[in-house]
């Protein structure tokens, strides 16, 4: 028996990469994807290696320019937000994970996937529903569903007894549960749990505190083609580049930071700590540039589309007919989506400032104020409101009525 387990390196994923060889008998290949969470690589390689992992059997790969690509890009060009708010950075990165897990089972011989979300939570079904969805066959193995290992302590004894190695601040009650790539960094769990509770500063990892924050405004621009950022500053730059540069600038300036409780799929509520600087400044600058090149009729239904669009996100159903149906008529709608916005940075606030573009909607002939040479016929007006109006009359006649 094989399996493929998707491995940080940290801890927990050694535990149970320990666990699948002892209590399942099982070989294990170990995947470890950059995905721009900034940690070093390397050091999960040794410690595989040190956990009794052929050198054959280490799959290191640095995806960032596959995620932000074929997986962020995409989604921002929705304008996805979860429940108003989530930029979902986490659940975007699952399908990509379960792929690479799918695929690497298939290059190995592997009949199984393992991974470690547990099972109260949006990972798991995030994992399994895209493995199952690319490959019918494939099985998954969730030990936080199955061991018997369900308190710190019993985790570090099981690490201890099979000379896991454990970092000094791992010992005791890790002070909050982390996830971090390209897009954001979340925060959840333990000195987090009480929403009735402000969390406290230590918690951020990649953004300054706007009160903190230069106290000069910077200004960027960033130019898009077809509903993709492709350009900072003038300067064409890879996706995953310019992430990493919207990242630095939103972090510097306070932006991207959200307290939120949100509704997660298997029923509970769940309080995380978000900090999304470059997804929070992409999301202003597209809708930036959607407000010059979309007319209302495509804009306004993909408005309406979004909440849908974002809830398969985050419920994990990336890999669904339905979740393409809707990225087929956004990608349309960004046909002519290109063109540069100006944005201001400025302690923990990113503003629109100016937006231009060839392929602009905007007329300046018909929405002036001064004369405009015949561009317009205010009288048209009239009649537009009457009709309008006509429904409206007729109800408010037989509200009179009574
Ligand atoms: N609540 C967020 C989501 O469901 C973040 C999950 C964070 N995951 C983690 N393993 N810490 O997308
Ligand atoms: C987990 O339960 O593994 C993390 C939180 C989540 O998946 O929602």
């Amino acid at each position: 028996k094989k399996v493929v387990l998707a491995y940080s390196g940290g801890l927990d994923t050694s535990i149970i990469l320990k666990w699948l060889q002892t209590e399942y008998g099982c070989e294990v290949v170990t995947f470890t994807a950059d995905l721009g969470q900034g940690e070093e690589l390397e050091p999960a390689r040794a410690k595989a290696e040190l956990l009794g992992i052929k050198p054959e059997n280490i799959y290191i790969e640095d995806v960032r320019e596959e995620f932000v690509r074929d997986f962020v890009n995409p989604m921002f060009r929705a304008n996805a937000l979860y429940e108003g708010q989530y930029l979902l950075g986490t659940s975007i990165a699952r399908p990509l994970i379960s792929k690479r897990l799918v695929e690497i089972a298939e290059e190995t011989g592997a009949d199984a996937i393992a991974h470690g979300a547990t099972g109260k939570g949006n990972d798991q079904v995030r994992f399994e529903l895209a493995a199952y969805a690319l490959n019918p066959d494939i099985k998954v193995i969730a030990p936080w569903r199955l061991w018997d290992l369900t308190s710190r302590t019993k985790l570090i004894e099981f690490a201890e007894q099979h000379q896991i190695p454990i970092a000094k601040n791992k010992r005791g009650e890790a002070p909050f549960s982390v996830d971090a790539n390209l897009l954001h960094t979340s925060s959840e769990g333990r000195v987090l749990e009480d929403p009735a509770e402000e969390a406290p500063d230590y918690v951020l990892q990649r953004i300054t505190r706007p009160e903190d924050a230069p106290d000069a405004p910077e200004m960027v621009e960033i130019t898009f083609e077809k509903g993709d950022a492709v350009a900072i500053d003038g300067e064409a730059m890879s996706p995953a580049t310019i992430l990493t540069k919207l990242n630095e600038l939103g972090g510097k300036h306070g932006i991207g930071i959200l307290d939120l409780v949100e509704n997660r799929f298997v029923g509970m509520k769940s309080r995380g700590i978000y900090e999304t600087p470059g997804g929070t400044i992409l999301l202003e600058a597209h809708r930036g540039i959607e407000q010059i090149t979309l007319d209302s009729g495509s804009g306004h239904l993909k408005d309406s589309l979004m909440p849908r669009y974002a809830e398969l996100i985050y419920n994990g159903f990336w890999f669904s007919p339905e979740r393409e149906m809707l990225q087929a008529a956004i990608d349309k709608s960004q046909e002519r989506v290109s063109g540069t916005v100006r944005l201001k940075l400025y302690k923990g606030s990113v503003r629109t400032v100016a937006r231009w573009s060839e392929q602009s909607l905007y007329s300046e002939a018909h929405v002036t104020f001064e004369e405009d040479a015949g561009a317009y016929d205010q009288t048209d007006a009239q009649g537009f409101i009457r009709l309008n109006a006509l429904r409206l009359k007729l109800l408010a006649t037989r509200k009179r009525r009574g």
